[in-house]
Formats: C-alpha cells, sequence, structure tokens
C-alpha cells in the first residue's frame, strides 16, 4: 500500500474509532433463509460464480521459483500449479493424458511428474517425456506424444495471487476477475516477494456464504472475539466496494496514539488489519507481519464448505512472528468463527426464518447483493 492511501485509511480509521461508528450502510437489508439451504440455488451458485469464472485460488508465493509446483483441488477438480524452468507458471489439470491417474500431491520441487499409476512422465511444461512401453501406444510408425499433452488452463498472478479458469475461455486478469480497481494496490505489497508458510484445509457443516460471511463484518468482535481479536482489534471499520471487489480495514486498540502525532509523522502503514475480498468471496488479509487468504468454496451439500487458509511471511518480518500471526487467526477463525457458522447454519434451517443485516454489517449487505445478482446474470 502506497503511503497516501496509508495515511487517507488511517485518518478514516482514526475518526471512525474516535468517534466508535463503522462506516454504515443506509439502511438495513433482509436475506432470505433458504439461501442457505437451498439445493437448487446451491448448484445455479456453484455454476455461475465458481465453474464459470475466475477464480483466485493460491499466492504467487506459494510456487516460488522454477520447477516449483502446488497440487491442489478445486471444486473437486485437481489441479497442478507448476512454474516450469523459464519461471512461467503453468496450471493443469492433475490428471495423466493415459487413463487419468494424479501426477502430484502437495508441494515442492520437480522437473518430471511421473504417474503412480503406469509411469508416463511430464515436463513441467506438461509435455509427455517418456512412457514405458512406447512402442505400444502407436497406430502407425509416427510419434504421437504431442497429443498427450496435459489439459491446460488458463492462468495468471499479476498481484501475486494467483488466479485460473476451470474451463479454457475463462479470463483470468484482473479486469475479468473484477478487482482492476485495487490491483495497482494490491501490485504495491509486491506478494511475490513473501514467503509461504503453510496451507490448512477445513471441510466444515455450513453453507459456503455462511463462511465467507464471517470475514465481512466486525461486529461480532466485541462478543464471540470478546478474549482473542477484541483484545487488539476494535470493530470500528472503514470499508470501499468497487465493481467485484472491496478492501474493508479495522484499527489496532492502540489507534488513539495517531491524535498525539502530526499527520506528517504518521507511519507509513496502517494502524490495523486490512482485508480485501476478490470474487467470488476470497479473502486476502494483509497486515505488517505477512498475508493470509482464506478460500472457501462450495463443497457436496448447501450445508458443506470446503475451506483452504494459507499463510505468507513478510520478507522483511521475523519468520516466527509472522507464523505466530497465521496461526493465532486459524485458531480463532478455527475455534471461534466456525463454531459460530455451524450453529448458524443449523439453526437457519431448523428455524428456516429470514435474516436481517443490520447497517453496521454494511459489507455483508454489498457481497450478498453481488452473490444474487451474478448467480441470477449467469444462469
Ligand atoms: S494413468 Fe497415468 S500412466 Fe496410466
Ligand atoms: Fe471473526
Amino acid at each position: 500500500m502506497d503511503k497516501k492511501t496509508a495515511k487517507n485509511l488511517n485518518r478514516r480509521l482514526l475518526a471512525n474509532f474516535m468517534d466508535g461508528v463503522s462506516d454504515f450502510a443506509e439502511a438495513p437489508a433482509h436475506l432470505k433463509a433458504d439461501i442457505f439451504f437451498d439445493e437448487a440455488l446451491f448448484e445455479r451458485e456453484k455454476t455461475s460464480l465458481y465453474l464459470n469464472a475466475p477464480q483466485p485460488i493460491a499466492f504467487s508465493a506459494e510456487i516460488p521459483d522454477p520447477n516449483s509446483f502446488l497440487a491442489v483441488e478445486v471444486l473437486n477438480i485437481p489441479i497442478l500449479l507448476v512454474r516450469n524452468k523459464k519461471g512461467v507458471l503453468k496450471a493443469f489439470i492433475n490428471a495423466c493424458t493415459h487413463r487419468g491417474g494424479k501426477l502430484a500431491d502437495g508441494d515442492g520441487y520437480k522437473n518430471l511428474f511421473t504417474c503412480s499409476f503406469h509411469g508416463w512422465s511430464f515436463d513441467p511444461d506438461g509435455n509427455v517425456v517418456s512412457r514405458p512401453q512406447e512402442a505400444c501406444f502407436h497406430f502407425d510408425t509416427s510419434d504421437n506424444r504431442s497429443d498427450f499433452a496435459l489439459t491446460e488452463l488458463p492462468v495468471s498472478e499479476t498481484c501475486g495471487v494467483v488466479v485460473i479458469g476451470l474451463k479454457k475461455d475463462i479470463g483470468v486478469e484482473p479486469a475479468d476477475a473484477g478487482y482492476e480497481s485495487l490491483a495497482s494496490e494490491l501490485q504495491n505489497y509486491n506478494l511475490k516477494t513473501y514467503k509461504a508458510l503453510e496451507r490448512k484445509e477445513f471441510d466444515v457443516a455450513a453453507n459456503w456464504k455462511l463462511i465467507n460471511d464471517l470475514s465481512l463484518e466486525s461486529y461480532h468482535f466485541p462478543v464471540l472475539h470478546r478474549d482473542t481479536v477484541a483484545q487488539i482489534l476494535a470493530e470500528t471499520s472503514i470499508f470501499d466496494a468497487y465493481d467485484r471487489c472491496s478492501r474493508w480495514a479495522f484499527p489496532w486498540m492502540s489507534i488513539g496514539r495517531l491524535n498525539e502525532i502530526e499527520e506528517k509523522d504518521w507511519p507509513e502503514k496502517i494502524e490495523g488489519s486490512c482485508t480485501y475480498t476478490l470474487f467470488p468471496g476470497v479473502m486476502l488479509i494483509l497486515n505488517a507481519s505477512g498475508a493470509q487468504m482464506i478460500r472457501a468454496e462450495p463443497g457436496e451439500r448447501p450445508n458443506h464448505t470446503r475451506i483452504s487458509y494459507i499463510g505468507l511471511a513478510h520478507p522483511e518480518t521475523d519468520e516466527a512472528e509472522a507464523r505466530s500471526g497465521y496461526e493465532f487467526g486459524g485458531k480463532v477463525f478455527e475455534e471461534e468463527d466456525l463454531v459460530a457458522a455451524i450453529q448458524c447454519q443449523k439453526g437457519l434451517e431448523a428455524s428456516r426464518k429470514n435474516l436481517i443485516l443490520g447497517t453496521n454489517e454494511a459489507l455483508l449487505q454489498f457481497w450478498h447483493r453481488i452473490w444474487a445478482q451474478s448467480t441470477k446474470l449467469n444462469d
């Protein structure tokens, strides 16, 4: 984040903190309870918001060097991210072109991906390099190996965030993915230079929107997180919503100290935590010691979500400090936020009572509008 933006945001954060308010919506909004358990809507959302739209799925820093790779699943589709020897990032379906075997698990470095079923091998550009008993795969004498390259998918990493399309014709640049307005600000973080710490996966018995909702309001801080987050962060937040992305920030409890310092001497970073949300609801949490990504995607049923929680360390921060921030965030998320989401899912399915979002839940209102509109548009 550049100095000017940081100063502007600090000014707004300080003003809201002193007044004990957040950036409010104009009016409360209603949501139907069944959006969290309706099967038909769930299928439409999966298609419109996930299968047919660009997907932020990882940080570039997780595949940092030539020959590094990362194998993940996105919407149950096995994906292999590989940086080739020239450093160009590629995305493939992680499936051998013989009979579909898996080529790699986890992450690491490889210059050859060998299928564990019959041993076909591929290079980081997806070309078949060798096949045991090669002659058995020839209809005539010609070498047909070029017909068996891995299935390649669109991929970009413009802001240090890896965005893929699960179909060949999906655009993956910031303008296609709805975050062009924030692209230069995100680029300023230089996320490619960060160091990958860890990636955790969670399976949760709650709808994907309830999981995203957890990271889009601070109203719950003083109650749900009374003994944890609320000890260090205030709920008085600011937000800016753009086309299909948003920026949301809340201050450290200590932000009042800025009142004692002349503005020209203010720190160059924001005095708090900043969350950028990229369509369809991927959270990028940026703070002084590192960055985290929370990606929640629809699972097997409306009340099932798969979550990836990924941590990076800032290159100039002590790695242990960044790791403790990642672990603290993960613990609070797992033991407090996710527990609340599971309870809400059960409660809403049982009561079928529609919900109200207050003016203090403005960003939730924004994202629920985006999800509803985008699902209708792409039906
Ligand atoms: S499925 Fe991969 S070598 Fe046969
Ligand atoms: Fe929370």
